[in-house]
């Protein structure tokens, strides 16, 4: 099916169930830090399952559902699990959610992730000042979608300053020491080898995940403000003795989801005067 008319279709779909409810800001939570979208003052939830055409998530760790609702009276859309490009979506469906929560109404796009640190160890949270998306397929290859945004988009200050700030500032009132660093999308499944790992780390990445480039990307295309948090859950490959697991990805991510959620939900009430 033609992207643009998946999307449509997608939209009416979740449209129709929200009785008018526009979302501000819309979350993404990766691997095990899901658990905040528990916690907010629910409008709706809509499981990925109920909407056509929607990609479906297929990682341990990712639940697979919209959830809608207030975090201190402002309007958000969670996405509880998002969906990877290694699961075996084209980058099209990949990123379709992003264009999806835009549609809807979000004005900002706060991204999350458990990722390996190059530059910080297990438990250390970074914020996102830019990326570097080079290794994997641009998601904004095809026919551009004009309702979004132009053919060449400007890609110079993806992560928002002043949204950062804001971050920091809730980091700091909750004795958070937030890291700042460029993110690096690799494709996985795989985690990285050891050789690769080198270069990421010449070639200036602080971290290195399986997500998030493309989607700021998109929504970088689709003109929303965009920032972004690494939660650290492992030394990069080659940097630790020990070979790497998912589950270690997991408790991780468990280990830091309290204080995480507080970060977060802080942040998210400090945008407010951000939202028109
Ligand atoms: N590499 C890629 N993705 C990841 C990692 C990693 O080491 N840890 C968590 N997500």
């Amino acid at each position: 099916m033609e992207a643009t008319v998946k999307l449509n279709n997608c939209y009416e779909s979740v449209k129709g169930k929200l009785n008018g409810f526009v979302p501000k800001v819309a979350l993404v939570l990766g691997s095990g830090l899901g658990a905040l979208a528990d916690e907010i003052e629910t409008v709706a939830v809509i499981d990925y399952s109920e909407i056509e055409g929607f990609p479906q998530s297929t990682v341990q760790g990712h639940k697979g559902r919209f959830v809608f609702g207030k975090i201190d009276q402002v309007p958000v859309v969670i996405m509880q699990g998002r969906v990877h490009f290694y699961e075996g979506y084209s980058m099209q469906d990949t990123v379709l959610p992003i264009r999806l929560m835009r549609k809807l109404g979000a004005q900002i796009l706060f991204l999350t992730n458990a990722a390996g640190g190059i530059s910080f160890g297990a438990g250390e949270f970074m914020l996102i000042t830019d990326h570097i998306s080079t290794f994997v397929t641009s998601p904004l290859i095809g026919s551009n979608m004009e309702e979004f945004g132009v053919r060449f988009p400007d890609m110079s200050a993806i992560y928002d300053r002043k949204l950062n700030t804001i971050i920091q500032a809730a980091a700091k009132s909750n004795g958070v020491d937030l890291k700042e660093g460029i993110y690096l999308q690799a494709t996985g499944p795989n985690f990285e080898s050891p050789a690769e790992v080198r270069m990421f780390r010449t070639l200036g990445a602080d971290a290195v995940g399986m997500s998030t480039a493309c989607e700021a990307m998109v929504a970088n295309h689709a003109g929303m403000r965009i920032c972004g948090i690494s939660c650290i859950a492992n030394l990069a490959c080659g940097l630790s003795d020990n070979p790497l697991t998912h589950d270690e990805v997991m408790e991780a991510a468990d280990k830091s989801a309290p204080m995480f959620k507080v970060l977060i939900k802080s942040a998210v009430a400090n945008m407010k005067n951000e939202l028109c």
